[in-house]
């Protein structure tokens, strides 16, 4: 059955009697309201250690004052719940204080694959998000840790990160899970209107039809405007939909400037959406 720990003493304890016994530890962190896309990554993390820890921590810092915190979906009973039937070993359920000690005052900078994108639209986030990853993986020391690739940018972030910090963990990317109709998972789904659920799968259909588009050797200007075109029509505000590196997240123009990632930001209602999308090679 899960344990919860609060602490990070009681974390590093279970950690290092795991470690003792020659167990592999995987970590999966998450801001709780757990769904498919969640448990897909416990899986990922099953099948590459003995041993798996969510954690559960709706982090202040990578929230700007204007966005969602405060309405940020919590329901600890019902994640614990999830956790325990997908087979994770320990839940890690920090509050504020136990993270941001008295006097905080450190965060990490970033530039590379962190600059445009998300952060031409949340600034501060990705410091927000960064420091609390290395935080999490400071704090449990575990030999992989599973990211969604529904979070591209973030992926490709903590992949940077963890490269040029030289913390001792592999970072793995799980595909996104999605509705039978293509919308990705997200804690956010629920705040969608019934129209705006209706609405909310021509970001997956427009990703699509352009990297097919792409694929098949087509302009990439021209897939690119194709899909905004789609993203607005369907009743969204486009925040930025564009083809990057898959990598970098540095832009591209022709299809010989490298692997091509579609990703997209959009606003319906009062709900924020993301995707993204690879380009076959
Ligand atoms: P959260 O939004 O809870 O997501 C936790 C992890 O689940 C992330 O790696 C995210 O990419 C992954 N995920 C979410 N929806 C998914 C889907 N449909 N398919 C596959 N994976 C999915 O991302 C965060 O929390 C936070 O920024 C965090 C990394 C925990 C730092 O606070």
């Amino acid at each position: 059955a899960i344990r919860t720990v609060h602490t990070v003493a009681a974390l590093r304890d279970q950690v290092r009697q795991w470690r003792a016994a020659g167990e592999r530890v995987a970590l999966v962190p998450t801001m709780g309201a757990l769904h498919a896309g969640h448990v897909a990554l416990m899986d990922a993390g099953r099948a590459l250690a003995q041993r798996v820890i969510v954690s559960i921590f709706v982090n202040p810092t990578q929230f700007a004052p204007t966005e969602d915190l405060s309405r940020y979906p919590r329901t600890l009973e019902a994640d614990l719940a999830t956790a325990d039937a997908a087979g994770v070993d320990l839940a890690f359920v920090p509050d504020a204080g136990q993270m941001y000690p008295e006097g905080f005052a450190t965060t990490i900078a970033l530039t590379g694959p962190a600059l445009g994108l998300e952060s031409d639209f949340r600034p501060t986030h990705f410091a927000g998000v960064a420091t609390v990853v290395a935080k999490l993986l400071i704090q449990s020391q575990p030999d992989v840790a599973l990211f969604g690739e529904k979070d591209y940018q973030q992926l490709q972030v903590v992949s940077r990160l963890v490269r040029d910090l030289d913390l001792p963990v592999d970072i793995v990317g799980v595909p996104t899970v999605r509705e039978a109709d293509g919308l990705a998972l997200s804690s956010r789904n629920v705040f969608l209107r019934p129209e705006e659920r209706a609405a909310a799968p021509a970001l997956h259909r427009a990703l699509r039809a352009a990297a097919a588009a792409i694929a098949e050797g087509g302009d990439i200007t021209t897939a690119v405007d194709e899909a905004r075109a789609c993203v607005a029509t369907a009743g969204f505000q486009l925040d930025y939909l564009d083809a990057r590196h898959a990598m970098t997240l540095a832009r591209v123009t022709s299809h010989t400037d490298g692997p091509i990632r579609l990703l997209v930001a959009a606003r319906i209602g009062a709900t924020r959406l993301i995707d993204n999308l690879a380009v076959p090679n």
